[in-house]
């Protein structure tokens, strides 16, 4: 009797099937009810009782190393209990959604590489922050409008704490804490209490540029434009200045590109001038310097700020402001190849 299930035991230890239908006949011959190992079970009685002992033990071994025989037959050919039995492997995968980049992190990236190239560096403040640096730093008026409930965001109706207005507050962050030369972009986002509309948004994005020296003049400030505008809308651009007024700059000015639509002909995007305005920038008042604890005899400097929704608008014409901050994927994938 041992030898017989000494035999049985190799034979099962050796089996080989090639096909799922032979795995399942070999477990039907061994396995089944009907089964050689249930029928040694039923020899149990007529073996004899000092035997028994040691019969159970390997009838019981028999079983177990033909279960597991089967089992692991059963992972190489067809199990049928897996969902993906029936699966076509050599199949091409779903094609997975891609995101596409953002048309504000598109434009905003590209204007951070110009002033990159420029030696200016990176440089990113709070968007809840006080008083003195979005206005009173900046050589604001006490009763500046800006500061009126109208224009800015209070955060719980503190007069000295706002949503920033504009990115011109990390200029006064850096200044306080760095010694000239100072030379740096600050891209972020900012807040004003504006109707929504398709041309005006309560929240918007700005990029301001900062550099402080020995004998920086306004020379400077308009190469460094001139060099902006052309990395920017291509070699053709021209830019002109126009006389303006910002608290913290002294001369202020805004700057124009020639349409970068019809090339400066005129069309209606620039309302026939064949200028569209593009930033806003100027010396840095000394006043700014003092309150930030720069010497202004030694030192002096240009700022400019300009919105980033607005550069966004004249590379790709977007003509709803909205549209930036709704997330429409038909709207976002048109940006799929921009960068
Ligand atoms: N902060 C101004 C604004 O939000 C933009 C600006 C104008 C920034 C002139 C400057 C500058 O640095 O020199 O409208």
């Amino acid at each position: 009797m041992i030898e017989k299930i000494e035999a049985l035991l190799s034979e099962i230890e050796q089996l080989k099937v090639s096909s799922a239908d032979e795995l399942e006949a070999a477990r039907i011959k061994y396995l089944s009810k009907k089964g050689i190992i249930s029928a040694l079970m039923d020899d149990f009685r007529s073996i004899p009782a000092e035997q028994k002992r040691e019969w159970g033990m390997r009838v019981n071994d028999l079983k177990q190393k033909a279960n597991e025989k089967i089992q692991a037959l059963k992972e190489q050919f067809g199990n049928n209990d897996s969902p993906y039995a029936d699966a076509d492997l050599s199949r091409t995968a779903y094609p997975v959604p891609l995101g596409t980049r953002h048309p504000i992190s598109i434009i905003r990236e590209e204007i951070n590489d110009i002033f990159k190239r420029l030696g200016f560096s990176i440089v990113e403040g709070p968007e809840v922050e006080d008083d003195w640096h979005v206005f009173s730093s900046l050589n604001f008026a006490d009763d500046h409008p800006a500061r009126d409930m109208q224009d800015t965001f209070f955060i719980q109706n503190d007069p000295q704490i706002v949503l920033r207005t504009h990115t011109s507050s990390v200029q006064t962050r850096v200044m306080e804490k760095s010694e000239p030369p100072i030379r740096i972009i600050c891209p972020g986002r900012v807040y004003r209490n504006e109707a929504i509309s398709y041309r005006a948004h309560c929240f918007f994005h700005q990029v301001e540029a900062l550099y402080i020296d020995k004998d920086v003049s306004f020379a400077d400030l308009k190469q460094a434009l001139l060099f902006f505008a052309r990395e920017m809308f291509g070699e053709e651009t021209r830019i002109r200045l126009r006389p303006s007024y910002f608290p913290f700059t002294e001369p202020s000015a805004e700057m124009d590109i020639s349409c970068n639509i019809c090339g400066g002909k005129g069309c209606p995007f620039c309302k026939y001038t064949g200028w569209v305005e593009i930033l806003g920038c100027g010396m840095v008042d000394p006043n700014v310097l003092e309150n930030c604890g720069i010497d202004s005899n030694i030192y002096s400097g240009y700022a400019l700020g300009m919105g980033i929704e607005r550069i966004t608008n004249l590379k790709y014409q977007v003509k709803d402001l909205r549209m930036f901050s709704e997330n429409d994927v038909r709207f976002l994938e048109q940006f799929r190849s921009a960068h």
